[in-house]
Order: structure tokens, then C-alpha cells, then sequence
């Protein structure tokens, strides 16, 4: 009966939408002991393709080491901490400075389990449906930049130039002024409203040094081949249609 359940909630909490709030991010009910039965925990959501599904552009051992060894340690390690400041629920103050270390590691893992989240969903098969540019986004792309090219070198060129060791590099919308721009936030610090993510790219080593070493450029050229369009041009219209943030 257990086992039934869980698998309902599986896969009921795997087609929840992944959004840039951790509130938008799935859930698994632990009764791995009876000490953390029915707590619920983060989980790393699963892939809509397979690992090599991105090659040659993103080889398979990136995607195996950085889904599977990367987004699962920001999500062992957020739970963890979380778990850690409920123990310490109505401690007191001599508790204070664990409690603060605790609330940057849950900061630092959240960002970094909302970030990967919204990248996975953000990636698809070259040469699909998904892959080409689409809908209203392609029509203010034309419109600003005058062609894909000179977007994907303005956004590139954005990246390279302000994301100074690790970080991440962002098309957002404002849902304030509906304004399509660049955005780039450095460690795991996620996207925050009035702006939302149209699309990500991390800039993190682990994501492209095994294939591209130090060469960002290619690294950011090849990535450009496997961009979920269609999803990018879906949370766009989202954005025109979001309720303003002020
Ligand atoms: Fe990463």
C-alpha cells in the first residue's frame, strides 16, 4: 500500500512545474526511517531526455557527473541542512550561530537546486522542435536584435564578460515592464522577480570543462545547438501574462 502511494506522489510531484521558488519544486514524503517518516524531501527531477541525448554538443559524461553527482549533492545538501535547523526549532540563542550557517548552506543549495532545475528544462535534442527558436520570443528577438545571431553573440558576450568564476548566465523577462534583457548572477544565487528566467546557462565549470577545458567560448557556442526554445518561448508568454511584482 506504502509502495502504491509513493508512486502516485512520484510521479504526481515529478509533473509539478520548476519554477525559480523552491515552493515550485517537487517533493517525496521520506519513510526511509522512522525518525524522518513523513517529512517531505526535495528531489532531483528527472531528465525529459536521455544523457547523451545532447552530444556531440554536451557529452554524455558531463551530463551523467553533473545531473547525477552535481544537482544530487545541492539536493542531499538542502535537505540536510533543512533537517538540521528543524532539530533546532525552539533551541536558544547559544544556537544562534549554527542556525546562521545552516540558513547560508540552505541558501547556497536551494539556488543551486532551483538553478539546475530550471537549466535541465531549459535543454533539448539539436535539431528537434524544441531546438528553433519559436513563437513570440523569436518575434521579440527579430524585433531587439535584429537576428538569432547577433543575440546569441550579445548574450554570450554578456556572459564572458560578467560572470567572473562560477556563476550563471540568464535571458530574463521583467514582468514589471514584460522587457526582454541579459542577467547574469554569480555562485548558486537564483533569478529573483521582478525578473524571471526565460533561459539559463551555467557557467559553473563542472558544466563544460570536461569536454571544452577553459574555452567558455566554445563551451557557450556548442550549448547554443541544444536550447529549449520551446520552453523558453512558453515562460516568456508567462512573463506577459504574470501579475506585476510592484
Ligand atoms: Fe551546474
Amino acid at each position: 500500500m506504502k509502495l502504491i502511494y509513493l508512486t502516485i506522489l512520484f510521479a504526481a510531484t515529478c509533473t509539478a512545474e520548476y519554477g525559480q521558488s523552491l515552493d515550485d519544486l517537487p517533493k517525496l514524503a521520506d519513510n526511509s526511517t522512522s525518525a524522518s517518516s513523513g517529512i517531505a524531501k526535495y528531489i532531483l527531477p528527472s531528465l525529459s531526455y536521455p544523457h547523451n541525448a545532447l552530444e556531440p554538443h554536451i557529452s554524455e559524461e558531463i551530463m551523467k557527473l553533473h545531473h547525477g553527482a552535481h544537482h544530487q549533492a545541492y539536493v542531499d545538501n538542502l535537505n540536510a541542512a533543512l533537517e538540521e535547523l528543524r532539530a533546532l526549532e525552539g533551541k536558544g540563542m547559544q544556537e544562534k550561530g549554527i542556525r546562521e550557517g545552516l540558513e547560508e548552506t540552505v541558501k547556497f543549495n536551494r539556488g543551486g537546486h532551483i538553478n539546475h532545475s530550471l537549466f535541465w528544462k531549459g535543454l533539448a535534442p539539436a535539431n528537434t522542435p524544441e531546438s528553433s527558436l519559436q513563437g513570440d520570443l523569436e518575434k521579440v528577438i527579430l524585433e531587439k536584435w535584429g537576428s538569432a545571431e547577433k543575440f546569441s553573440e550579445a548574450f554570450s558576450g554578456t556572459i564572458l564578460k560578467k560572470v567572473r568564476g562560477s556563476g550563471w548566465g540568464w535571458v530574463v523577462c521583467n514582468v514589471d515592464t514584460r522587457e526582454l534583457s541579459f542577467e547574469t548572477t554569480r555562485d548558486q544565487d537564483p533569478v529573483a522577480l521582478p525578473q524571471v528566467v526565460v533561459l539559463g546557462i551555467d557557467m559553473w565549470e563542472h558544466a563544460y570543462y570536461l569536454q571544452y577545458y577553459n574555452n567558455k567560448k566554445s563551451y557557450l557556442k556548442a550549448i547554443w545547438n541544444v536550447l529549449n526554445w520551446k520552453e523558453a518561448n512558453e515562460r516568456y508568454v508567462a512573463c506577459l501574462k504574470h501579475p506585476k511584482a510592484s
